[in-house]
């Protein structure tokens, strides 16, 4: 596991969410280094989805969703009311499981939120659009059609146009929630290459079903039941020797 000697960038400590009277994230403590890929994984159910949106303030669109705990972002506590929700999610991206373009063209794809944030530049725009889609390793497919629509894109293409998007608006912290499971296996390796690559530039938190997935892209990878942090650390060591029965039960498919 890669030292890189710096704070975190992002610090969960006691993290306790609820959904009405549903526990679903218990006590949790995490920190994840800046510059690194860090995997969730567990059964379904176990809380992955719910802790990701609570980086970037998700769970506030969850009537039901009830949050204490601390979490900091860059050493600043993102459940403050005081936090500035738009800004936090334009630091902190998120990329879904099934791919989501926008029914406009690849380019207004792109260039959605840096026109939100007010940039109407040409010359700026043109720019972010190619930085993104190179970025995300797919300028050279649709670079001679980026006024045809997103939705003619294929699946894995889709995909990352997203990631491109997320990219546009200049993102400390990408969250990635199951990206490839709706992927062929071609395009899911594209996305791994990606990952690999992204890291250099941003921090990547990424949850995925896929055992092999987690060993081969992440740095750290933590493991969730029942909505508790059962174990955290370098994938290499949580894959062949975990500290715990259950990630052990767990990671060489006794259940789950
Ligand atoms: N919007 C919601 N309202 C109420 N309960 C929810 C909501 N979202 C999730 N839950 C519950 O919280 C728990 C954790 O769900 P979550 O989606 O975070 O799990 P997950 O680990 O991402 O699972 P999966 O691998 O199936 O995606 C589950 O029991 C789920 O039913
Ligand atoms: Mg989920």
């Amino acid at each position: 596991m890669e030292q890189t000697g710096t704070a975190p960038i992002l610090s969960v400590s006691g993290l306790n969410l609820h959904y009405g009277q549903a526990h679903a994230l218990k006590n949790v403590t995490l920190d994840m280094a800046r510059h690194q890929v860090t995997a969730f994984i567990g059964p379904s159910g176990c809380g992955k989805s719910t802790l990701l949106r609570c980086f970037n303030r998700m769970n506030d669109l969850v009537e039901s969703a009830r949050v204490d705990g601390s979490i900091r972002f860059n050493g600043a506590e993102v459940n403050e009311s005081s936090t500035d929700v738009i800004a936090l999610r334009r630091r902190i991206g998120m990329v879904f499981q099934q791919s989501n373009p926008f029914p406009k063209s690849i380019y207004e794809n792109i260039v959605y939120g840096l026109r939100i944030a007010g940039v109407n530049d040409k010359t700026t725009l043109d720019e972010a659009v190619e930085r993104s889609l190179k970025s995300a390793a797919i300028w050279n497919e649709v670079k001679d059609r980026l006024n045809d629509s997103a939705l003619g894109l294929s699946g894995g293409q889709a995909q990352r146009i997203c990631i491109a998007r997320a990219i546009a608006v200049n993102p400390e912290i990408i969250l990635m929630d199951e990206p490839c499971s709706a992927l062929d296996p071609i395009s899911t390796l594209k996305i791994e290459e990606l990952i690999e690559e992204l890291k250099s530039k941003y921090t990547i938190v990424i949850v995925t079903h896929n055992m092999q997935q987690a060993a081969r892209v992440s740095d750290v990878t933590a493991f969730f039941y029942l909505g508790e942090l059962i174990e955290a650390g370098g994938t290499r060591k949580i894959f062949t020797n975990p500290e715990k029965k259950q990630t052990e039960d767990y990671i060489t498919g006794r259940f789950g």
